[in-house]
């Protein structure tokens, strides 16, 4: 029987993880988890399905039950196209919050796990390395101060055309905010797994920390 390859990375908000998880799964040849989309596409349900979150016994229900597909780029929601639509900030923190809660997290874990198919995973979220894969043959910890991912994220902001763009204090404050409820939650809180090498990628480009991924995948991932 071959090992089935997989490789978590995690990290905090605009640590870059996404992007460099996409070109490290590409240049491997490796089926792609982003596993913040299916945090964000049960928040983005719970908002149209008006679904009482206080209703905890019912979440976990609600998550196993969470009608989802990738198709290419594309994150289909309930049966209709959700791509742009999960990546609000709104739709961000209330899967941040909903993600706090144990019952969402058991009801969202077996659909991560299956993702994990021959030749390979990349699997990019907060908790891969430490709860959903804990076996991984590499776990990287993508980080950097939230006034660097503030940067970003606001650059990010000011060039997509649809949106105003709060100030930089704003942004700064409200990634400090998510990093605060991400790692508080007493459950798969995010943090680096034991064996995680943690990678601060302030001054390096997504190409240089792309290319360091893969450099790691050759010297521990066979
Ligand atoms: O990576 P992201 O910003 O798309 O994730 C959105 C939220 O989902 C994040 O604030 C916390 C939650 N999340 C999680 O708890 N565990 C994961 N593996 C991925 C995301």
């Amino acid at each position: 029987m071959s090992i089935l390859h997989v490789l978590a990375i995690d990290g905090p908000v605009a640590s870059g993880k996404g992007t460099v998880a996409r070109a490290v799964a590409s240049a491997l040849g490796f089926h792609l988890l982003d596993s913040g989309a299916i945090y964000r596409a049960f928040a983005l349900s719970c908002l149209q399905k008006k679904t009482n979150v206080s209703e905890i016994n019912s979440l976990s229900i609600e998550a196993k039950a969470l009608s989802l597909e990738f198709s290419g780029e594309l994150v289909i929601v309930n049966g209709a196209d959700a791509t742009n639509e999960i990546r609000t900030e709104a739709v961000g923190m209330l899967a941040s919050q909903l993600s706090a809660i144990p019952e969402v997290r058991t009801g969202l874990l077996e659909r991560q796990r299956a993702f994990a198919r021959a030749p390979g995973l990349v699997a990019d979220g907060r908790d891969m390395g430490t709860v959903v894969f804990p076996g991984a043959q590499l776990k990287v910890f993508l980080t950097a101060t939230a006034e660097v991912r503030g940067v970003r994220r606001f650059n990010q902001l000011a060039k997509s055309a649809n949106a105003t763009t709060p100030p930089l204090a704003q942004v700064v404050a409200q990634i400090r905010q998510r990093d605060d409820q991400d790692k508080s939650r007493p459950i798969a809180p995010l943090q680096p797994a034991n064996d995680a090498i943690v990678i601060d990628n302030a001054l390096q480009s997504k190409h240089e920390t792309t290319a360091a991924v893969l450099a790691l995948w050759a010297l521990r991932g066979r």
